[in-house]
């Protein structure tokens, strides 16, 4: 997607520098930081910080790390070495696993001289295939936006309601909740976007910061709007990414969107999660009782980061001095509460066969 004109995906391979680039996300969507990651504790320091994140993205990162750690040293003991080192960084997202599994499973049967070269050309397929899937999910959750926008009076926007980021910045490029955003956009429909703050690390103000640079009105709300906004008639469509999705449809996302689904379905609104086949755990059924979710450090809930006039980033504290802080930063919605999960092979209910038969070829291999 594009930044102030130019064309970006969320990280790039400099053949040059022989290096991996991206962008470093604290900043956003005050300054606009690239980095350079030379070695594997950058990597992993890059996923641990959030400086890289969202699912999709963390997958990616993870597969240029195993790059490096090839051509580094391409030995058995180096690659399961980098499995478990990059593997404990962040324990919600399943494409870092999936990732890191694909690289391993291809690279073992390799002699270790074709290792580095050929560990390079996966994490380059790694992050292509992201950007693929992700332009399917858009064309599919068209067509859902299309639906609704027919059904509405001629030039009324179509009212979208999205929690965290799930944005290019989340992904490789476009997004997965956004591509149909974008798409939908792009194709001339009229939108507006309600867009959660998504405390504590307002990974919404990424996704408000996205959606201006494209042109795609939208306004950036608290967390606790969602509900109000659904009860009086102002969202059409819930949308959101997941981090982890279960063979039976329950969907692991940022905290708080368990929250806007009970209102979505309190209100009678259409709650669709949109998500790339790698976040699917195959070996997941009951997400509540399996996925384990983070708990990240007090810091960012006690204190917010911001910029002051004058343009520069600083942090301020807002909880009380000796409170006790809790920060899970993930939660899980029951596929019940789910209307349908948007894929890259079309959209399907949040059950077990509906999941099934979009993936047969999956679910015969997990
Ligand atoms: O903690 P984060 O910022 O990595 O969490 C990101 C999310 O929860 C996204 O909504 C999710 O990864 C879907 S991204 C395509």
């Amino acid at each position: 997607m594009k930044v102030d004109g130019q064309a970006y995906r969320s990280l790039w391979w400099d053949a040059g520098k022989g290096a991996l680039q991206i962008i470093d996300q604290r900043w956003l969507p005050h300054d606009f930081r690239v980095q350079q990651l030379d070695s594997l504790e950058d990597y992993a320091t890059a996923i641990v910080e959030m400086r890289v994140r969202g699912a999709p993205l963390i997958g990616a990162t993870a597969a240029y790390g195993v790059a490096l750690a090839m051509a580094q040293d391409p030995s058995d003991a180096s690659l399961d070495r980098c499995w478990s080192y990059l593997h404990e960084t962040r324990p919600t997202a399943i494409n870092l696993r999936w990732a890191l599994d694909r690289c391993r499973g291809a690279l073992r049967g390799l002699a270790p001289e074709a290792r580095a070269g050929a560990a390079l050309e996966l994490a380059h397929a790694v992050a292509d295939e992201d950007v693929e899937i992700n332009r399917a999910i858009g064309r599919h959750g068209l067509q859902l936006i299309r639906d609704i926008a027919a059904r509405k009076p001629e030039g009324e926007p179509v009212r979208l309601l999205t929690h965290c980021n799930a944005g290019w910045l989340a992904t490789v490029d476009y997004g997965t909740a956004t591509s149909p955003i974008y798409q939908a956009h792009d194709a001339g429909l009229a939108l507006h976007v309600w867009v959660d703050e998504t405390r504590p690390r307002n990974q919404g103000a990424l996704t408000a910061w996205e959606l201006g640079s494209h042109g795609v009105p939208h306004s950036y709300v608290t967390d606790n709007a969602g509900g109000h906004l659904m009860q009086h008639g102002q969202v059409d469509l819930v949308i959101v990414g997941t981090d982890r999705t279960t063979r039976n449809g329950d969907v692991c996302n940022k905290i708080g969107t368990y929250l806007k689904a009970l209102a979505a379905r309190d209100n009678g609104v259409p709650f669709y999660v949109a998500l790339p086949s790698p976040t699917i755990d195959w070996t997941v059924a009951d997400g509540v009782s399996e996925i384990p979710i983070e708990e990240r450090g007090g810091f960012e809930v006690s204190h917010v980061q911001g910029v002051d006039e004058a343009g520069r980033i600083g942090t301020l504290r807002v909880a009380p001095e000796g409170s006790a802080v809790g920060n899970p930063a993930f939660d899980v919605t029951p596929s019940r509460l789910v209307t349908g999960l948007i894929t890259e092979r079309g959209v399907c209910a949040a059950t077990p066969e509906g999941l099934a038969g979009l993936f047969p070829d999956m679910v015969a291999a997990a």
